[in-house]
């Protein structure tokens, strides 16, 4: 077990992938992917829609692993892709799992310009945590991997993440 643990969720794009493959490099921590146990079908518009309506509905989606333990690391960090201004809804059922009660969290988000309130989201749900960093990530819209937020801020976030 290393001392950090790393829950991410990464969709259309792999934008998020993007910064976890990096984070991956410098970190030695476990690292898990969550899905949806359903996954989202059908084109950007109508996944959209979905995912719209599911936010609204604070709807909690059954995901995989759903046995994830985040007891006895020193450090977990959460990242996401920004959905309709808040998280994915796969990493909203995440956070509502878990007792947040003096962890140290770290959060991120990825967005293509609008990062809403995602952040301010997933602190309220971490409920008596230590959120010891929060940052948001932009990248274009179409691209692949294409961000906007320039490399040398990935970096001096990672610095922070790691001496902390
Ligand atoms: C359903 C949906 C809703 C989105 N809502 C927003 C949003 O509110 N603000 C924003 O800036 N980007 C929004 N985006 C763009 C994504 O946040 C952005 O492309 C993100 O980096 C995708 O991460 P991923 O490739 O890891 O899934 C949305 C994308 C999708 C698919």
């Amino acid at each position: 077990m290393s001392d950090m643990l790393i829950v991410y969720y990464s969709q259309i794009q792999g934008n998020t992938k993007y910064i976890i493959d990096k984070c991956e490099k410098e970190f030695n921590a476990d690292i898990i992917r969550i899905d949806t146990v359903e996954p989202y079908e059908g084109n950007i518009d109508e996944i959209s829609a979905q995912a719209e309506h599911e936010i609204f509905l604070d709807f909690k989606p059954e995901i995989i692993p759903n046995d994830i333990k985040i007891d006895g690391y020193k450090k977990i960090l959460i990242g996401t892709p920004t959905w309709w201004y808040t998280m994915a809804p796969a990493v909203l059922t995440f956070i509502s799992s878990q007792n947040w009660a003096g962890k140290n969290v770290a959060l991120f988000a990825t967005d293509a310009g609008c990062p809403g309130h995602c952040i301010e989201d997933m602190i309220k749900l971490c409920k008596g945590a230590n959120i010891f960093s929060t940052r948001t990530f932009e990248f274009n819209l179409h691209g692949t991997n294409y961000m906007i937020t320039p490399e040398k801020d990935l970096k001096a976030w990672i610095k922070e993440i790691k001496s902390f």
